[in-house]
């Protein structure tokens, strides 16, 4: 990658450049402390500092609106491609009431007790990864690690059965980019077409098997839910559980990496967590603060907005938020928002969101995180990282995750 720093002064926010991508915390700062409701030259409000952003998550008069916004950007034949299509029923990108119906269905999967109960089955899968590498020496803490067991429990919760998994475990992971807030070009948008159709026809077949041979699955409940009558219809069923598979792994991936990464960073938290690794449940907490795997969502206004710090925002205006800006606050953190601090008291970052649409998967995702870094600690505890300094990141913002991250012992 092509690592330019940006000139001092340059954009305020550029959040595909390189020097954005490697560390977007200086930005963000600048951004906070000059412009906190920037405007881009696309015409998105950008909210950087905590006050906002948590308002605008969690205000009614803010909504998705994804049709009408994405019409917007891209014009009115952009809802006739497949990807833009299937994620306009997304429950992610859906207004109530037909959110609360389609998370209404499938919450009770993700409640704190199913997700405890799932504790057994995580520490194996990630005992059965350091096993396959423990005698080598060494390993890509993402591909070899990281990678294997957000996709695992996935397909585990969906019902993919064993023998078609070995696809989803080759997957690219390339879907990041329809997140961003920088359009898709047109070969991007041929791609993206391209593994939706994949998807779809992959799991109208699942759909078929699952309606024959009933399990205990999420894809059977929906199944059902959809032969039921009206709860949800084919195209949602089919966009809701791609949304799933999708949205509960890169994510948990890059908070194993970004949390290991910036450990390994700061030896002095390292060393503290493997004396008390009763502070993992923090740390975890701390990881998701420090470098969120999420560093931005979005909302429209549904009216008009008279002041949101300061600025007034005409109705059916994009605000973009930003998750990452907002965790770094000193306004909410006051002590040393940029240092890592395990044992930091009262964490509460906005990672995985706020208000309706808060993350249905935080407690699994940050149950596989605390097993897996606490694991890795125990069983291997003198792993170095080879590159601490410049580790490759993806070249994507929204999704912030690393593309390798090698490791010896
Ligand atoms: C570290 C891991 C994760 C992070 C940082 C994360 C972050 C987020 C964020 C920020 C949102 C809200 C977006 C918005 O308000 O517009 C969200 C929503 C969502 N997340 Fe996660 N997520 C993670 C893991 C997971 C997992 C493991 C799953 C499921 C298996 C999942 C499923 C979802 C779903 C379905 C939504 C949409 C909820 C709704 O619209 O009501 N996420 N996530």
């Amino acid at each position: 990658m092509n690592e330019q720093v940006q000139p001092a002064g340059g954009p305020l926010f550029n959040p595909l450049s390189p020097d954005f991508i490697r560390d977007p915390y200086p930005h963000y700062e600048r951004l906070r402390t000059v412009d906190p409701i920037h405007v881009t030259p696309f015409g998105q409000y950008v909210a950087s500092r905590h006050a906002e952003v948590s308002l605008v998550l969690r205000d009614k008069r803010f909504g998705k609106d994804f049709v009408e916004r994405t019409t917007r950007r891209y014009g009115p034949e952009i809802m006739k491609e497949p990807v833009f299509r299937s994620m306009s029923y997304w429950m992610l990108q859906a207004d109530p009431p037909d959110h609360t119906r389609l998370r209404g269905l499938v919450v009770k999967a993700f409640t704190a007790r199913r997700v405890e109960d799932m504790r057994p089955r995580i520490q194996e899968i990630v005992d059965q990864a350091i096993d396959a590498v423990i005698e080598r020496g060494h390993m890509d803490l993402i591909e070899d690690f990281a990678f294997r067991l957000p996709v695992t429990i996935i397909c585990d919760m969906l019902g993919i059965p064993e023998e078609h998994r070995e696809v989803f475990y080759k997957s690219s992971r390339d879907g990041g980019r329809l997140l961003d807030p920088v359009p898709l070009s047109p070969e991007e948008i041929r791609q993206g077409n391209a593994a939706n159709l994949m998807a779809q026809m992959y799991f109208q077949q699942l759909f078929e098997l699952r309606r024959k041979n009933p399990g205990d699955d999420l894809i059977t409940q929906l199944v059902q839910a959809e032969e039921d009558g009206n709860k949800l219809t084919n195209e949602e069923l089919t966009a809701n559980i791609i949304l799933l598979f999708g949205a509960g792994h890169e994510t948990t991936v890059n908070l194993i990496g970004n949390g290991l990464l910036a450990l390994h960073r700061n030896p002095d938290q390292l060393a503290l967590l493997k004396a008390k690794p009763e502070l993992m449940t923090n740390a975890i907490e701390e990881f998701l603060r420090y470098d969120s795997s999420v560093q931005m969502t979005g909302r429209v206004t549904l009216e008009e907005i008279e002041d949101l710090g300061g600025v007034t925002i005409p109705k059916g205006e994009t605000v973009l938020c930003l998750l990452g800006s907002a965790n770094r606050d000193g306004a909410v953190y006051p002590d040393r928002p940029d240092r890592l601090d395990v044992t930091r008291a009262n964490v509460k970052p906005l990672s995985f969101g706020g208000g309706i649409h808060f993350c249905l998967g935080a407690q699994l995702a940050r149950i596989e995180a605390e097993i897996a870094i606490a694991t890795l600690l125990r069983r291997l505890p003198d792993l170095r990282i080879d590159d601490i300094e410049t580790p490759e990141w993806r070249p994507t913002f929204v999704l912030r995750g690393l593309r390798r991250l090698p490791a010896s012992w």
